[in-house]
């Protein structure tokens, strides 16, 4: 098999490097041209993920028309806010024999349409079978150590995630499929803004009650907005939602948690954000989520909470009062705004 991965980041290299590993032929293509001739050179991406060899299966491809001559697969692994874009570039060199598959998570911030939405409101119909997207709880480096993980595969056409499904399939990676995209999505994203509370929740010094309340809570939300999306609720039981929630939830490694943290000890999110050196991606999904959210008529009390954390100014004392003035209600309320 010809691969192509679209985003040479931490997670793109990642799943180029487990593909490589079984000997399929992998070509990274990422707008950083310097960072693609290192990885073909050295055969290491020192800067995602420094200290992890890469198999020589796998080279850096700087032009873009080059990297995808002949692929049966392309992974999208761009950041979500350069999707469009880069499906906007390779629209034309795209034909029905390949294989598509997003690893990105997101909202887009104006549409507010999932990654899979976004690539298909740019590629041709004819394409759009051939999509499936990869989530679920899986941190780009620990993949990249082999370590035992599961992720989810989801694609509306069954032979499409199996297919995908086969080609991820290692010793150390397992891909379960289904066939509930948005479902997954929706998981992939929204947890991101979960994390940033739990995160405050324990900078503040709360301890494992509070996280375990907080994760448990805004699961329920993230559920109550996939349902509107259309998603079957059992999928956020599944690997793309709670595994994927505890995963952000409950380990220092994701940014996210970091952020909330840092705001939980009342730092500056600017502050926080240098010394990340790097965009949490849940900054971002406060935004898009809440607004999905208002525009379907879902209550997500946590993302709100976090959504006025980050943009409206509200301080870190307003999450300890937030945990004591919540109204009364039943654990399985209905899915819409009240
Ligand atoms: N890092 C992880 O552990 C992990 C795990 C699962 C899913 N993801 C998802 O994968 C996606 C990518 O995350 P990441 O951690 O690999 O990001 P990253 O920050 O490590 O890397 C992003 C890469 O994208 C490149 N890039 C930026 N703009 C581009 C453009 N317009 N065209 C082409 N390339 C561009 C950058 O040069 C960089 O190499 C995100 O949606 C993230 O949620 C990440």
């Amino acid at each position: 098999m010809e691969v192509t991965v679209l985003g040479a980041g931490s997670w793109g290299t990642a799943l180029g490097r487990t593909l490589g590993g079984k000997g399929f032929g992998v070509r990274m293509w990422d707008i950083d041209a310097p960072l693609l001739a290192a990885m073909t050179a050295q055969h290491e991406n020192a800067r995602y993920l420094p200290g992890i060899a890469l198999p020589p299966t796998l080279r850096g491809e700087p032009d873009l028309t080059a990297a995808l001559d002949g692929a049966d697969l392309v992974v999208l692994a761009v950041p979500s806010h350069a999707m469009r874009r880069v499906c906007a570039q390779i629209a034309g060199q795209l034909h029905e024999g390949m294989l598509l598959c997003s690893v990105t998570k997101g909202i887009e911030i104006d549409t507010l349409m999932t990654m899979s939405e976004v690539v298909e409101d740019v590629l041709p119909a004819s394409l759009h079978p051939r999509l499936a997207v990869l989530s679920g709880p899986s941190f780009a480096v620990e993949v990249a150590q082999e370590q035992p993980t599961a992720v989810t595969v989801a694609a509306r056409e069954s032979v499409v995630a199996e297919a995908v499904q086969r080609a991820f399939h290692t010793a150390y990676l397992r891909p379960y499929v289904t066939d509930d995209v948005v479902g997954v999505e929706i998981g992939g994203c929204a947890k991101n803004v979960i994390a940033i509370a739990t995160g405050a929740a324990d900078g503040l010094g709360y301890d494992n009650n509070t996280r375990a309340a907080t994760i448990t809570r805004g699961l329920a939300e993230i559920t109550r907005l996939a349902v509107a999306r259309g998603a079957n609720p059992l999928t956020l039981s599944g690997l793309a939602g709670v595994g994927d929630l505890v995963l952000t939830c409950s380990s220092t490694r994701s940014r996210n948690y970091r952020v909330g943290f840092g705001l939980g000890r009342r730092r500056r999110l600017e502050d926080i954000q240098a010394e990340l050196g790097q965009v949490a991606e849940g900054v971002l999904n406060a935004r898009s989520v809440r607004d999905l959210a208002h525009r379907l008529g879902v209550d997500m009390p946590i993302t709100e909470l976090v959504y006025g954390l980050l943009y409206e100014g509200i301080t870190i004392e307003d999450i300890a009062a937030f945990y004591a003035n919540r109204p009364l209600r039943s654990e399985s309320e209905d899915h819409h705004r009240r």
